[in-house]
Formats: structure tokens, C-alpha cells, sequence
């Protein structure tokens, strides 16, 4: 299909994951190299609204690909569900000349994606986040990172409650998945792994497990504890008032959103930022960039989000069963 495109806007929006600099790093270059102009926009749709756009170039992005966050910035924009100001964001695309745009963010980010392809400004997503929760992909920008962040920090807690013969709680970031908690469960050899999507509170349950395997031998204990689970804290003092195990809770936080990417979260947000380049050019609007079985490919954005997800049933069982 003939190139259309002149102009190549970027953004970074809704929480920041590492990788999202090779991103963007990848649109910028892989644009000019076909040619067309790119505008960094910054601080998300927020940035769009207020015209805070910037012209790059292939230094803009020297240096970046090793480094957590992003140098575009990122905000949250409430005020962009509003179509009145979907409509003032799509005439500022057209108004510095972006023929084309993409977003890099989670599901809230690709519902203002969507938006302004249907306003005419010929739009991809690309999937970052650290939570892996957008149903469409088996990868998401950042989530790598983060998993491996979390696994070093839960190391280094469990040789301290090991010396101190404690129960750890530990808990990981995702408000609404627990795929970082399971992976951590079976990375870092958990005993109990809680996810929003299985846990069942029967906290109970967790206090006799504790007894009997006390009683067996074992000398400390680690719950991984997924942030949208909470109350670790208070799951402490409960646990060790039941069980007179001495329990401490740590919070890992936001450590687990920054840091330097892995070689996966770098190759794969560059392949993923190309990949929304390429599609641009070939005049695609409203995709998502997506992996699946193995795969780089792309989805309809109304489709992609319409799908639903859940955590990997076959790991959590192993999770239960290699805990034993
Ligand atoms: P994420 O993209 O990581 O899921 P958010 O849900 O916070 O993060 O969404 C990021 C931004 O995307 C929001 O601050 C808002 O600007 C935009 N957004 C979210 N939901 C919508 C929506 N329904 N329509 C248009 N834009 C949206
Ligand atoms: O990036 C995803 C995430 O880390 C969630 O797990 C968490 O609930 C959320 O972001 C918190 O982000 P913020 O504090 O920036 O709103």
C-alpha cells in the first residue's frame, strides 16, 4: 500500500514499565528511516491536550534503551472518556500535522486509542504495562522486568526469614492481576501464592497449612501476596497471633516499575514499536500490537479489548502442587 503517513506521533500513557523507552526509541527510528517526521508527545493524552509535542529525531533517542521509565513521560488523563475532548485531541493531531500515532500503555490507553482513530488520526497501540493483564497479548512491555525485579528483592527477604525462622509476606504490585504473584510463587519457591482471581480469603486455611508444616519441620514460610489482594500488613499480625510464628510484611512497591529493562522487555518493545510503525505505513488504524503463541501480530482495538483474561490455571495449580 502506498505510504501515506508524513508525521508519526508517540506517547506513553497510564503507568510507566520498563521497555517503554526501546519503544519508543524503535517508533522514532524506524519512522525516520522510512522517512517520516516523528513528534514525541508528552505526558500522555494530557500532554496531546495541553500541545505538549516536540519534535524528535534519531539522537532524541540515543541512550534510552537501557533506561527504566520513560523519557516521554506518562499521566493519567480522566478528563480524555469525555468525546468533547477526544475531539480537541484528535484536531490537535491534525493541527501539527500527525497522520499518524502511537500509543503505548495498558487498556485505559488503548480506549483513548481508539477514540481518536475514530476521529481520523490513523492510530496503534502497543501493550506496556507491568501487570500483564490486557487480554489480547502474552506480553506486555515491562512485565519481565518486573518479575525479575520482584524475584531478586523476595531472595533476599527469604534469607532473612529464613535466619529468623519467620513467615514473610511479600507483597507485589497488581491491583486487579496477580500474574506477577504467580510467576514469584513459582520463581521463588512460595508456599502460598494469594492472586486476586483465586484467592478465596480463607485465611484460616493459611493459618492450619502454617501449623501442620511447622509441625513437619519447617522453619520459615513465604506468602506472596498480590497487591490487589492487600492487607499485608494486617495479614501479618493476624498469622502471627494464630500461629505464634513471628511474621513481618514487605511491601516491595514501586521498585518493581523502574529499574533497567530486561534483554526481553528491550527486543520485544523494539520489536513491538516497529511493528506499529510498519503497520502505520501500511495503512492500518485502530490495531494493537499483540503476542500470542509465540507470534507478533495485531488485533482491532474494539476486539482486543472486548477479550477477557485470567491467570494461567495449569501454572497456579503447579504453583500449589511444587509447594508441597
Ligand atoms: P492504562 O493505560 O495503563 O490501563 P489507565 O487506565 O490509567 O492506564 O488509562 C490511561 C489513560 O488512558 C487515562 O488516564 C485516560 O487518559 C485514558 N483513558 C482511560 N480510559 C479511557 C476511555 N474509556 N476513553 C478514553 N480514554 C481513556
Ligand atoms: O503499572 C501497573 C500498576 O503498577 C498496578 O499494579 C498498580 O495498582 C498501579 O500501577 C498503581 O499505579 P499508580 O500508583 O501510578 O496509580
Amino acid at each position: 500500500m502506498e505510504n501515506k503517513i508524513r508525521t508519526i506521533g508517540v506517547l506513553t500513557s497510564g503507568g510507566d514499565a520498563p521497555g517503554m523507552n526501546a519503544a519508543i526509541r524503535a517508533v522514532v527510528r524506524t519512522a525516520l528511516h522510512s522517512g517520516i517526521k516523528v513528534k514525541g508527545i508528552v505526558r500522555g493524552y494530557q500532554g496531546l491536550l495541553e500541545e505538549d509535542i516536540i519534535d524528535m529525531d534519531g539522537s532524541s533517542v540515543s541512550d534510552i534503551i537501557q533506561r527504566g521509565g520513560t523519557v516521554l513521560y506518562t499521566a493519567r488523563c480522566p478528563e480524555f472518556v469525555k468525546s468533547e475532548v477526544q475531539d480537541r485531541g484528535a484536531e490537535i493531531c491534525k493541527k501539527h500535522g500527525i497522520d499518524g500515532l502511537v500509543v503505548i500503555g495498558g487498556d485505559g490507553s488503548f480506549k483513548g486509542a481508539a477514540a481518536l482513530a475514530k476521529r481520523g488520526v490513523n492510530t496503534v497501540a502497543v501493550p506496556g504495562t507491568i501487570d500483564l493483564d490486557i487480554a489480547c497479548t502474552d506480553y506486555s512491555i515491562g512485565f519481565d522486568t518486573a518479575v525479575n525485579t520482584a524475584m531478586e528483592t523476595i531472595d533476599k527477604v527469604r534469607d532473612t526469614s529464613t535466619s529468623h525462622e519467620r513467615c514473610s509476606i511479600i507483597e507485589v504490585m497488581g491491583r486487579l492481576a496477580g500474574h506477577i504473584a504467580l510467576w514469584c510463587g513459582i520463581a521463588n519457591g512460595a508456599e502460598d501464592v494469594l492472586t486476586v482471581e483465586r484467592y478465596d480469603y480463607d485465611e484460616e486455611h493459611i493459618i492450619k497449612n502454617i501449623i501442620e508444616r511447622r509441625k513437619q519441620g519447617k522453619r520459615h514460610y513465604i506468602i506472596i501476596n498480590a497487591e490487589g489482594v492487600g492487607d499485608s500488613n494486617g495479614m501479618a499480625k493476624r498469622i502471627e497471633a494464630a500461629t505464634g510464628m513471628e511474621t513481618r510484611a514487605t511491601i516491595i512497591g514501586y521498585a518493581q516499575r523502574g529499574g533497567n529493562p530486561t534483554a526481553m522487555d528491550r527486543v520485544y518493545a523494539s520489536t513491538m514499536g516497529t511493528k506499529a510503525v510498519d503497520l502505520l505505513i501500511a495503512g492500518a488504524s485502530n490495531r494493537v500490537i499483540a503476542y500470542k503463541n509465540g507470534q507478533f501480530i495485531d488485533y482491532d482495538i474494539q476486539e482486543a479489548l472486548a477479550m477477557s483474561k485470567d491467570i494461567d490455571g495449569y501454572m497456579y495449580d503447579m504453583s500449589i502442587r511444587l509447594s508441597r
